[in-house]
């Protein structure tokens, strides 16, 4: 269970200017306390209710993701932080000094090197004239090498107006096809209207979804990719050094999944998966073939 007197050392230690030793001492303590699961829940209270919670939501990215200001967790504007690593213009030193280090972490370098990941796989489906769908697009900055160029082909589907405003300010009318929906009636959709997509990926969306949800969306990804087509996922993993200090600062909890169980959601969905965990070892990713093309001709 957590103690006080920790928090209080802690807070201690940040108004001394101790501001990476504390993070990293809350960071490490967190983990540990976390595989008491029955008590967890207390010491996440416990956090929430200390000054130094407070103090700590003085970094931006932090207080982002804390107070949800669209409405939910882990909405595009948090991802955007991520990627930019902006520091807002009123940030005190030590505000900057957390945010350099909490966007510096392993788990946000995992999100950067995701989209480093999609930035080619959409570049080279587009190069090569494929029919793209990008599910959970959120504000589609994968797709920022694309601005200026013919977007027709690309699909972006996101529920968010917030996310797709963002997407039709940086690409202005360059063509895409932007859909506001749920993915699952936009999928149901366009499956019974026979669309047929190349290549279909979206990231950052089943690290939410529960198996039920997951299964449902494996079927529906199934029928929208074209056969020889292709459909991407990427999902966080369990048990990672990050989880404790997102759950129990950031109020964001994910649901957390191997490569092997993605590997499973395609398969029993009908596609061939080929998996790989990312660098950093904290995103396991599935790319999932469908074969029939027999069943095509
Ligand atoms: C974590 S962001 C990821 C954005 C983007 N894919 C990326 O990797 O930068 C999640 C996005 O998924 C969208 N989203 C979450 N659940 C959704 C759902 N069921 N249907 C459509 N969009 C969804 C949110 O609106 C948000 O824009």
């Amino acid at each position: 269970m957590l103690k006080t007197r920790f928090l209080d050392e802690m807070l201690d230690l940040m108004r001394f200017g101790e501001v990476p030793a504390a993070l990293h001492a809350i960071y490490g303590y967190l983990h540990a306390l976390r595989d008491n699961s029955e008590t967890w829940p207390q010491s996440i209270e416990a956090l929430r209710q200390h000054r130094l919670h407070g103090v700590l939501l003085e970094d931006s990215f932090l207080s982002h993701c804390f107070t949800r200001p669209r409405g939910y967790p882990g909405d595009a504007g948090l991802i955007d932080i991520i990627y930019d690593r902006k520091l807002p213009a009123a940030a005190n030193d030590r505000a900057a000094q957390m945010f350099a280090q909490t966007t510096g972490t392993a788990p946000c370098e995992a999100v950067r090197l995701r989209r480093e990941y999609a930035r080619t796989l959409v570049a080279d489906a587009h190069r090569a004239g494929q029919r793209i769908c990008v599910l959970a697009c959120g504000h589609f900055r994968e797709g920022d090498d694309l601005i200026g160029q013919d977007l027709s082909g690309i699909t972006l589907v996101d529920q968010d107006p917030l996310s797709l405003e963002v997407v039709r300010r940086n690409h202005a009318v360059q063509g895409a096809r932007i859909e506001e929906a749920n993915v699952f009636a936009f999928l149901r959709r366009a499956a019974q209207a026979g669309e047929q997509y190349d290549l279909v990926y979206t990231l950052g969306l089943t690290d939410y979804l529960d198996d039920r949800a997951m299964v449902l969306l494996h079927r529906l990804l199934h029928r929208v990719t074209a056969p020889g087509g292709r459909a991407v996922v990427a999902n966080f993993r369990p048990d990672l050094m990050c989880t404790a200090w997102m759950e129990a600062v950031m109020d964001w909890t994910l649901i957390y999944r191997e490569d092997a169980e993605l590997a499973e959601f395609g398969r029993s969905a009908g596609f061939a998966p080929r998996t790989w965990i990312d660098p950093t070892g904290h995103i396991a990713w599935a790319e999932l073939q469908r074969l029939d093309l027999a069943a095509a001709a």
